[in-house]
């Protein structure tokens, strides 16, 4: 078998990594640096140029130079360069090829084995993409393995016997990540993750260049000023005030040259900055109250990805958990060390093997039902498996046809936190057929979800009375990841205390077990969803509905 490679395939910069005499080591690439520019140069006869010596086409060939692709991960975008039109996938294969090339070349030996690195919070379709990018580059993917997870057993690989809360805060070029485990004896538990696959340091690079000058559209001119706005960035993380220069950028509507002479303060940039900086916090709270920690609880708190390195970045992490975080994991490569490791313990290769990795879906999926509501049907999102539940996982649940001979059920496929199915993502579905023709009641279908190691879902429906099966790993295209939508709140919404003894009487009841059907169970998700969204009327309805459910069993208790 041939050795496993460990890639972080990020935003702005990619590495790898393998491990060397038990060891996790990063590989340089051609030019003898182990951070390589995310960045992809096609040539008029179809070559490519990658990392550095393509980044300095983005300015004299930006038609063809590509940058920053994984934010279209999973998307149909189609990328021009030359009349042909690539995927996003292709592109990022072809960065993938460049990567191992260097690996077999340091290394001597072919490569055809990977572990790649992806956001926690990236959606199935996005991981479907990077594993088919892997595939387009001919390696074989082990894992799919999440990117603070990565960070989390490059931290635990030399703290194996410790026992800690961890909190992983990563914020890269193109993405956030927050996830919370706990170390013991060389366990990694990931408890929770959360973050936004659509914020990263381009935005901060966006907001400089929005207010250096008014946007272009000149390619070139563009691709200009967004190098000095990162350059401003970067510089002001350790400096007061920058002074961008950027003589000649544009010519006016007459001819005439326009130059940019600007000096930004770090004041100024926090001040453009500091909403979106802002917005990072509920994600963390979010990941510290799924995994049910609070801020007191953490004994370790680590910064990975570059935009870490922003001063009120850190001041808006140590505030929001009290607590000051420490650089104990290198912020750009530790990714791919921890990427190595997991290759390592997959190939039996790590000096210190007594690691063990549990990690978690970060997003609840399920299935839309019909709800016969004593007031009124509609369809409601019934989840199979909640957020944050350890994988790989497989959950199952036990359905009816709602009409009369009806032989095919369509199961709607489902990600988010809402009753409602269509404030959630639909990842897509699976048609279930040759339902032996009955009244209501007499058949059942059952179908289960499961998500593996890898965060990938495949879905399966089957008729119970045939045994009649089908299945489908559900993808889509453009999935975006939606705010998380937290129903363990409730409480704290408007007018929500007088419904508390109600929702306490009706959560005995599914906790007896009484709740067979999972009628209760919904309404009380939908109620308290209701609480959440200030919906008055619906609030009303759903407490009629719950208080009629729940009395239909206490009458059934009556005759038992
Ligand atoms: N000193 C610094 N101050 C501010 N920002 C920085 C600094 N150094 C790097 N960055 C920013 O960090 C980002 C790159 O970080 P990193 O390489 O960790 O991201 P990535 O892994 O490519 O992205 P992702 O993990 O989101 O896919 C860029 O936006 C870059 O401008
Ligand atoms: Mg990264």
């Amino acid at each position: 078998m041939s050795r496993i490679v460990g890639i972080d395939l990020g935003t702005s910069t990619s590495e790898i990594a393998c491990i060397v005499n038990g060891t996790p080591k990063l590989i340089p690439n051609t030019q003898g640096k182990l951070i390589t520019p995310s960045v992809v140069h096609i040539r008029e006869d179809g070559s490519v140029l990658v990392g550095e010596e393509a980044a300095e086409y983005l300015f004299t060939r930006p038609d063809c130079t590509f940058m920053e692709v994984k934010r279209l991960t999973g998307s149909s975008e189609a990328l021009h360069a030359h009349n042909k039109d690539y995927a996003p996938e292709d592109i990022q294969a072809m960065l993938l090829r460049y990567l191992v090339a260097c690996a077999e070349s340091f290394l001597n030996e072919k490569i055809e084995r990977a572990v790649i690195t992806v956001p926690a919070y990236f959606t199935d379709a996005q991981r479907r993409a990077t594993a088919k990018a892997g595939e387009l580059a001919g390696l074989q993917v082990e894992r799919i393995l999440n990117e603070p997870t990565a960070a989390a057993l490059d931290y635990g690989l030399s703290n194996l016997k410790e026992c800690t809360n961890v909190l992983v805060y990563d914020l890269g070029g193109g993405t956030l990540d927050v996830t919370v485990l706990e170390m013991f004896e060389g366990v990694i538990d990931v408890k929770a993750s959360c973050g936004n696959n659509q914020l990263g340091g381009k935005d901060f690079d966006e907001i400089v260049m929005r207010n250096l000058a008014e946007a272009g559209t000149d390619e070139r001119a563009l691709m200009r000023l967004k190098k000095a706005a990162e350059e401003c960035k970067i510089r002001l993380s350790d400096h007061d005030e920058h002074q961008v220069s950027l003589p000649f950028l544009l010519t006016d509507n007459d001819g005439k040259p326009v130059s940019i002479e600007k000096t930004v303060t770090r004041t100024e940039f926090e001040q453009w900055v500091e909403e979106k900086v802002a917005s990072t916090k509920e994600p963390m709270m979010s990941a510290l109250s799924d995994a049910k920690f609070t801020p007191q609880d953490l004994n370790v708190i680590l910064l990975v990805g570059g935009s870490t390195r922003i001063p009120c970045v850190k001041k808006l992490v140590a505030e929001s958990l009290s607590a000051t975080p420490h650089s104990l994991v290198d912020p750009d490569l530790t990714v791919a060390r921890g990427a190595a490791i997991q290759a390592g313990l997959l190939e039996g290769s790590l000096n210190n093997a007594d690691l063990v990795l549990t990690d978690v879906c970060p997003y609840t999926l399920g299935t839309s039902v019909l709800h016969n509501g004593f007031l009124e049907r509609r369809l409601v999102f019934d989840p199979l498996i909640p957020r944050n539940t350890t994988i790989p996982t497989e959950k199952s649940k036990i359905y009816i046809p709602s009409s009369d001979y009806q032989t095919s059920v369509r199961i709607d496929v489902y990600q988010g936190d809402s009753t409602n199915p269509d404030n959630n993502e639909r990842l897509g579905d699976v048609l279930l057929t040759g339902i032996p023709p009955a009244k209501v009641g007499e058949e059942s279908i059952e179908i289960s979800f499961s998500y593996d190691m890898n965060g990938i879902l495949q879905v399966k429906g089957s008729i119970v009375s045939t045994g009649k099966q089908v299945s489908a790993e559900i993808s889509t295209t453009g999935v975006k990841a939606k705010p998380v939508f937290d129903l363990t709140k409730w409480e704290k919404a408007d007018g929500a205390r007088q419904f508390r003894p109600l929702v306490r009487k009706a959560e005995k009841q599914i906790e007896a077990g009484n709740d067979k059907t999972g009628e209760i169970a919904i309404l009380v998700r939908q109620l308290k969803e209701a609480l959440l969204l200030k919906n008055k009327s619906q609030v009303e309805n759903l407490r009629e509905e719950l208080l009629e459910a729940l009395d239909a069993f206490e009458s059934l208790g009556f005759f038992k």
